[in-house]
């Protein structure tokens, strides 16, 4: 099929060069000139882990091209889809702003002849009925189908999808289409109207948000030198019921989707009086969230903290996606700011000039030893494997005396972290209460059938006051 791919962001490049790996002729359409350069000249404008090496392969195929404009492109060769994804970003009120949605759909929905227009941009439920009674003539050639892909596997999610959720009026024409355009994909498809799928994405990303806000609660919960969030997270992961997936505890939803989509959520529930009590908890969890680095260094340094250099250690969210919309770092960086002396911050992906630019007031720092070098606290806000393998020891006596680690990310391996000479605070406890191993290497434990999950040998019997809440004072 001869496709378009309006809109190349993080979905739309990850969409046009699978489309064109499956064999369809692709044209991305990007309205940006400097993304579009970039594109023309084979290098994706967003970090996605093996794009850059998929985007040159479906180049080379000569299947995939990018142009400016989609009008004057179709009047050259008439596309038989064209697919929407451009950016659904959140206003000031938190509503989805949807002036990029509206502007590519008019002009899709102007194009002779007519190709099938297929909306995957997160849009409030609603939307496409919407649309409908604007162009009248996409009932038998439009479908809304939202994209579930995750930035860090988002070829892998596009071409293996868990299931393709189809909103449309009229199935005749479309169905036939989009299974051609997708072709065999061993998931189930749901079909449905296009408000009851721009719900389904609302929901799942609600759900997700609410995973991810049951651990950081918990985490709360788990503070006590008995409790552990590392084993308790992995002893409720492991019922396939509610399974691993986000259940990591952090600083709260720092990637682009979950804190605009709650908030669109909201904001559309609430313009028809309908209450959502779970999705408000779930948000105000995570708003509170970036506040436990302030909290932790206020209760660890006390009145020594205005006195005090903080160095915070990385940038991102996550090591694999430079998406900074939402990362946590953009609201920690300024709380430090307003509380201690000076923060420096070092990030492996990002030069001083884009650190500056990022946190002003902040000292951009261009590796991991002259960041902590005379810090009183180290602040982890992204798992780069340089902060993870590190050698603590070495960097804890650079820093100034009493040091404390906060590690926003939960990544450090307590196991080796026992003895050394600093303060190790986490997102709930992780440590063993006498400081020693709680897990093995690498990453959490993960069960084999069969097999049992260690987390490391309990050194004394159980004692007959196990009962008794953990940390209680009184025993
Ligand atoms: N980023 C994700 O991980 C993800 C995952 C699932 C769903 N989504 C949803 O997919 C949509 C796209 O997300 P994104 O992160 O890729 O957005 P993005 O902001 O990174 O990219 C959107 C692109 O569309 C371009 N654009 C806007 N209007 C255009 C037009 N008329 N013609 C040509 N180009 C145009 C912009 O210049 C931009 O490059 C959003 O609705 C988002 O909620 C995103």
């Amino acid at each position: 099929m001869r496709v378009a791919v309006v809109g190349q962001g993080y979905v739309g490049v990850a969409g046009a060069v699978a489309l064109a790996r499956q064999g369809h002729h692709v044209t991305g359409i990007e309205r940006d000139a400097t993304r579009l350069e970039s594109l023309t000249a084979g290098r994706t404008p967003v970090s996605e882990p093996g794009l850059q090496e998929e985007l040159s392969l479906a180049l080379g195929t000569g299947r995939l091209r990018f142009a400016p404009d989609l009008a004057h492109t179709h009047l050259r060769e008439p596309f038989d889809v064209v697919l929407i994804t451009v950016g659904s970003p959140p206003t000031e009120d938190g509503s989805a702003d949807l002036s990029q949605v509206g502007v590519a759909l008019a002009e899709a929905a102007a194009l002779l002849p007519a190709p099938y227009v297929v909306l995957k941009s997160t849009v409030p439920p609603g939307t496409s009925d919407g649309f409908l009674v604007a162009y009248p003539q996409l009932r038998d050639r439009y479908a809304y189908t939202p994209e579930f892909l995750n930035q860090g596997s988002a070829l892998d999610d596009w071409s293996t999808p868990s299931r393709v959720v189809v909103g449309l009026w009229s199935q005749a024409l479309v169905l036939p289409a989009l299974r051609e355009l997708y072709g065999p994909l061993a998931c189930p498809w749901v079909v449905t109207t296009p408000a009851s799928a721009e719900m389904v994405k609302y929901a799942s990303n609600t759900f997700l948000a609410m995973k991810i806000s049951f651990a950081n609660e918990f985490a709360r919960l788990c503070t006590a030198p008995e409790l552990n969030i590392d084993h308790v997270m992995q002893g409720v992961g492991l019922d396939p019921r509610i399974g691993h997936a986000f259940l990591q505890p952090g600083l709260g939803f720092g990637d682009s989707c979950l804190p605009k989509d709650t908030a669109a959520l909201t904001h559309w529930a609430v313009a028809r009086g309908l209450p959502t009590p779970l999705l408000d908890a779930a948000v105000a969890v995570n708003r509170a969230q970036p506040g436990l680095v302030r909290d932790t260094l206020r209760a660890e340094l006390g009145d020594d903290l205005a006195r005090c250099e903080v160095a915070v250690l990385g940038a991102r969210y996550e090591p694999w996606s430079d998406d900074m919309r939402a990362a946590p770092s953009r609201v920690v960086v300024p709380q430090l700011l307003e509380d201690v002396a000076g923060v420096r911050v070092w990030d492996p992906a990002m030069d001083a000039e884009h650190l500056g630019r990022l946190f002003p007031g902040a000292r951009p720092c261009p590796d991991l030893r002259r960041a902590v070098e005379g810090a009183r606290a180290a602040v982890i806000l992204t798992e780069w494997p340089e902060t993870i393998e590190a050698d603590w020891s070495a960097l804890g006596a650079r820093m100034a005396s009493p040091a404390v680690v906060v590690d926003g990310k939960n990544c450090l391996l307590p196991e080796r972290l026992a003895g050394l000479p600093f303060t190790y605070r986490s997102v709930g406890n992780r440590m063993h209460p006498r400081g020693g191993a709680t897990r093995a290497a690498g990453g959490l434990p993960t069960a084999a059938a069969g097999r049992d999950v260690l987390f490391g040998e309990p050194d004394d019997p159980p004692r007959d006051d196990h009962a008794r809440p953990a940390g209680d004072p009184t025993g």
